[in-house]
């Protein structure tokens, strides 16, 4: 049976009240959540204490949005993997395209990342995704295996089946451009060959997410998809009727 993932990416977004409100209505929501589907929020790192309060003995994971690539030491304003942890992370978003061409992040520097998030004992999410430039020039599948390939090549083929693959077109990203459930598909199927070359039977397990602006009314279509296992969902998990929908699909 395929495993379901359905992942909010609160992303800069939240404040204590309004955190409470959304978290209570996730938690309070459920019921109309097949069992089977895994939910897991990522939240600013300053919230998870509170996401853990709320969440603490529900269906609903909790995580962060990033993680750093140190162990510990003289590495200000960083946030080690040992720490989520210790605050009942399940998950660590790793590779967002917003910290790859907001921040600077290079393929080695996910790699490094995910590897310290396996270590730590977190389920790395690992992002993946190329730009319109990329895809219209043809390169999109260059792309996408390549930022995949760096993670395996770093943390070796024994990792497949221990992180999932969140594939995010920078295209659809907060743009209400959704990918069409053929482009999503096409693109997952070739992560998912890619996983059993170097993975084999485990690369049927990898939950892949599907995320870029997806919302209640895209929700359905696209993770009808084979290799869709699931969503990341940025603006839509900010309201929890339109994430619960989404869950619901
Ligand atoms: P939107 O759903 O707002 O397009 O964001 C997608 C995303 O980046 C999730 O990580």
């Amino acid at each position: 049976m395929k495993r379901r993932l359905v992942i909010g990416n609160w992303k800069l977004n939240g404040r204590l009240a309004a955190n409470l409100s959304l978290l209570d209505a996730i938690r309070n929501g459920l019921s109309r959540i097949a069992t089977g589907t895994q939910l897991a929020v990522c939240v600013p790192h300053v919230y998870i204490p509170q996401a853990r309060a709320v969440l603490n003995g529900s269906a609903v994971a909790w995580g962060g949005q990033d993680v750093s690539a140190f162990g510990e030491g003289a590495y200000t304003g960083e946030v080690g993997a040992g720490m989520l942890v210790d605050l009942g992370c399940g998950y660590v978003l790793i590779g967002h395209s917003e910290r790859r061409t907001l921040f600077g992040e290079r393929d080695a520097d996910v790699a490094v990342k995910v590897k310290r998030a396996l270590s730590a004992g977190l389920v790395p999410v690992v992002c993946v995704g190329e730009s319109l430039a990329e895809r219209e020039s043809g390169s999109m599948a260059d792309v996408v295996l390549r930022q995949l390939n760096a993670v395996i090549e770093h943390c070796g083929v024994g990792a497949v089946g221990r992180f999932v693959v969140a594939y995010e077109p920078v295209w659809a990203i907060g743009t209400g451009l959704t990918a069409s459930p053929a482009q999503a598909q096409e693109v997952h199927a070739l992560i998912r060959a890619r996983l059993a070359e170097v993975g084999g039977p485990v690369a049927s397990r990898v939950p892949i997410l599907y995320g870029g602006s997806v919302k209640p009314e895209s929700a359905a279509r696209l993770f009808a998809e084979q290799d869709v296992d699931g969503g990341l969902i940025g603006g839509a998990s900010l309201n929890a009727s339109d994430f619960l929908a989404i869950c619901a699909a």
